[in-house]
């Protein structure tokens, strides 16, 4: 189903547009950073399912009732659209939710495919076999691979339990920890390099996974397999920008965000400030049932 499947509300251009974004936790603000810089006249709602995190781990159904509940929080809040800011809800239950809500939902899968394709058409050496690190609920699902097969490329799907945890907790600065970090990421990357090795694109199937770029990087490096690293953030926010009316058009005025999590706010505000590059002023906390 396509996101132009239900269209904008007709007021849109008189008023600034509320734009909902969710995620299973603080993932997803790596996307509204990108919202921010290419639509700064929308407001915002993020909800972050921390009470609920990690989706990666758990069945389709579990993740479909989730990402539903999460969604019609937001819609209740006056969403004009909807961004589901999560590689696992997306694959899981990005049809569900269109067929639900009736406002316009993005997804990452798509646009973080077409990002591929563009990078893979950038390569020195061109490969169209694309690697791509994920949650195992989102490489059972095999949605990256749809979805890049439909772009005529090859996609291997690796999934890469620890790395969430590994974020979450941290694990990504001191020596001691990072190293750790970094054993982990060249055991995933030698097995996924051993199913493709002709890979010269990898993409982050995960919106945990940005913050990690800098040691794969590095670790890539030590392995001697360079690869470009994309994430689907900016793809996901210029395919937003394509369906709001062009910014002239919508009234003027900054960007705004509220922000709901269903855990700890204190956590989310400290941690979230990492993933969105920014102080989160307040953030207020949302049960949303189990
Ligand atoms: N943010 C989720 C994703 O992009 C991963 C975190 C989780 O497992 O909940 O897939």
């Amino acid at each position: 189903m396509s996101t132009e499947s239900t269209s904008l509300s007709t007021d849109i251009t008189s008023r600034r547009p509320v734009i909902g974004v969710f995620d299973s936790g603080f993932g997803g603000l790596t996307v509204l950073r990108e919202l921010l810089q290419l639509i700064p006249s929308a407001h915002y709602v993020y909800l972050g399912d921390t009470a609920r995190l990690p989706y990666g781990s758990k069945s389709r159904e579990t993740i479909v009732r989730y990402a539903l509940s999460s969604a019609q929080f937001l819609a209740a809040k006056g969403a004009d659209l909807l961004v589901i800011a999560c590689n696992t809800a997306t694959a899981l239950a990005l049809e569900d939710l269109q067929v639900a809500l009736p406002i316009p939902v993005v997804g990452v899968v798509e646009p973080g495919a077409r990002a591929a394709r563009d990078a893979a058409g950038q390569q020195d050496v061109r490969s169209d076999d694309v690697l791509v690190l994920a949650t195992s609920a989102t490489t059972q699902s095999g949605a990256y691979t749809r979805a890049l097969t439909a772009l005529g490329l090859n996609a291997t799907e690796k999934a890469c339990p620890l790395l969430v945890p590994l974020v979450e907790e941290g694990w990504l600065e001191l020596p001691m920890y990072k190293s750790v970090a970094l054993e982990v990421l060249r055991i995933y990357l030698i097995e996924a390099l051993a199913q493709s090795p002709g890979a010269a694109t990898l993409l982050l199937g995960c919106t945990h996974y940005p913050l990690l770029k800098p040691l794969i990087e590095t670790t890539l490096k030590t392995l001697r397999h360079p690869m470009r690293i994309i994430d689907s953030a900016n793809a996901t926010a210029r395919a937003v920008a394509e369906l709001l009316p062009r910014s002239e058009e919508i009234s003027e005025g900054a960007a705004s965000c509220e922000f709901y999590a269903t855990d700890s706010v204190e956590k989310f505000q400290r941690l979230g400030s990492i993933f969105l590059g920014r102080e989160l002023a307040s953030v207020q906390l949302l049960d949303l049932g189990g």
